[in-house]
């Protein structure tokens, strides 16, 4: 079976074919990163209008490298929340008008499940039920995934996303946007011990997530080195950076821990973007080690937004028959 998918829910456009569920024939992925740097984050009429001139070649493209004959496709998956609405809309719409021209079947993915969906791409074996964490620039979520495309979310973040935090203060620090990998550079040099920033929590809920408290007492700290000594030194980036990673680590490492001690379960999947971070995932896996829990994470290329990871989803989606309709809408949040 060859699923061809689609994402557009923020500021990546991609397209995918995948067949028979995990083997990815091609995924190609176009980013607007460069464009939205300027306004130092994601401006959403223009990333639907970037989405709107990238998607009918992305097509073309994955399709001429997948070998696939068009009219060998035999179903579209594509993304319909959660994100920026008119961002979704796009990349919806389109799989709609596919769909209909092919005359096979639209299946909308949720996003979440797709950055999940991630994990199977690599590890063939991998089934549900598991744990999962998904750590991206708009979610933070615990899940527990019982089956294919069965998800409860056990924790999530109450403010910011992850990613954001880390977005935020690499703003801060002069970076461009989307900072996180250039947070993970300084970090590679810095003092982990340096700046004392204290852990939030969110009272009444062990598996929820705050981050807006570190992001904010960060912004704090640069503004006073600033006042104090004029510039932000390549030392004092770097012992943010590395101190302010420490931070998320420990917050994320709390909670996943307690999660797998609530659950039992002993398989952990671990997706986003910010799983591109290798701070972040050699944490995890000394905690998978020392918990003999079973860590997947997927390789980097599929950990930020990809349309591979939507065709996959699409794939178990489909089996389960979750077929929508051509007055399927798309939504800025979701709910499982
Ligand atoms: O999953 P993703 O591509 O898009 C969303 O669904 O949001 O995640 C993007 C996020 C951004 O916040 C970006 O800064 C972050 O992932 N990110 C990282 C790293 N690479 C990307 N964060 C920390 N360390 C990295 N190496
Ligand atoms: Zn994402």
């Amino acid at each position: 079976m060859y699923i061809l998918g689609i994402e557009s829910s923020c500021d990546e456009t991609s397209v995918s074919v995948v067949r028979n569920g995990r083997e990815v024939l091609s995924n190609i992925i176009s980013s607007q990163a460069d464009i939205h740097a300027k306004y130092g984050g994601v401006v959403p009429e223009i990333a639907s209008r970037a989405h709107t001139e990238a998607i009918y070649s992305l097509c073309e493209s994955a399709l001429a490298q997948s070998g696939v004959d068009i009219a060998d496709i035999n179903a579209v998956a594509a993304t319909y929340a959660p994100g920026l609405i008119g961002a979704l809309l796009v990349g919806l719409n389109f799989g709609k008008a596919l769909a209909y021209k092919l005359n096979v079947p639209l299946i909308p993915v949720n996003h979440i499940a797709g950055h999940i969906a991630a994990a199977y791409i690599e590890n063939k074996n991998l089934e549900p039920p598991f744990l999962a964490f998904v750590a991206s620039g708009g979610h933070t979520s615990i899940l527990n995934v019982s089956d294919y495309t069965k998800f409860e979310i056990l924790g999530m973040t109450r403010d910011d996303a992850i990613g954001e935090a880390f977005d935020k203060t690499a703003r801060a620090m002069g970076f461009p946007y989307p900072g996180g990998a250039e947070i993970e550079k300084c970090a590679n040099l810095g003092d982990k011990t340096s700046v004392k920033i204290p852990m939030a929590k969110v009272e009444g809920s062990e598996l929820d997530f705050s981050f807006s408290g570190i992001k904010t007492h960060v912004i704090n700290y640069i503004n006073s080195i600033q006042q104090k000594n004029g510039v932000l030194t390549d030392t004092d980036k770097n012992n943010i950076a590395a101190s302010f990673t420490e931070n998320a680590i420990q917050s994320v490492i709390l909670r996943i821990k307690r999660a797998i001690e609530i659950t039992g379960h002993k398989t952990l999947v671990c997706a986003g973007g910010v799983m591109a971070n290798g701070h972040i995932r050699d944490a995890l896996k000394n905690l998978c080690s020392t918990l003999d829990v079973k860590l997947y994470i997927p390789d980097k290329k599929y950990c930020g937004d990809n349309a591979a990871m939507i065709a996959v989803q699409g794939f178990y989606e489909f089996q389960a028959g979750h077929i929508a309709g051509l007055n399927q809408n798309a939504f800025a949040t979701f709910d499982f």
